[in-house]
């Protein structure tokens, strides 16, 4: 009975430490699709949200073109949408938006924690 239980146990350990072990090289093998390598520390809005912004949003939410209302491509336009919650909800293809950037996949996984990092911290213009 004893055998038996010490078994289980050991079982149970090994499949634990395998799960973890597996997890960990699935963020090396793919580590902007998992975010596993993204650094996240030090966001910037001038450093690291404009340039993002700049490559997939702004073609489309300028002053001379402004889809849905929208401009991305300064902060005293770009705040009224994050406060008002519709601009994560959307990168994020959350309900409640339409899912952007338009007719395309998701920003990379990494792209979108670092947004979302800095929402969190309070869309701070830094
Ligand atoms: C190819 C053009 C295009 C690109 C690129 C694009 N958008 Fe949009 N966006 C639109 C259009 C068109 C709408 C209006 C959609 C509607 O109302 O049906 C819109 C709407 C929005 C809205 C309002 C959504 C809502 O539900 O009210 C937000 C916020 C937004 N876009 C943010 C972004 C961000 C952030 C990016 C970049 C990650 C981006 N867009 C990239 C065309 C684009």
């Amino acid at each position: 009975m004893s055998y038996i239980s010490l078994k289980t146990i050991l079982f149970l350990l090994l499949t634990l430490t395998v799960t973890a072990c597996y997890y960990d090289s699935e963020e090396e093998l793919y580590p902007g699709t998992w975010g596993g390598n993204c650094d996240t520390a030090n966001i910037t809005f001038s450093g690291t949200i404009q340039p993002i912004l700049a490559s997939n949003c702004n073609s489309c939410h300028n002053a001379s073109m402004a889809n849905g209302g929208v401009i991305t491509d300064n902060y005293n336009s770009l705040i009224v949408h994050v406060n008002r919650g519709v601009f994560g909800k959307a990168v994020n293809h959350q309900l409640g938006a339409v899912p952007m950037p338009q007719n395309s996949p998701k920003l990379p996984q990494c792209e979108l924690l670092k947004i979302n990092a800095w929402i969190n911290a309070g869309a701070p213009n830094n």
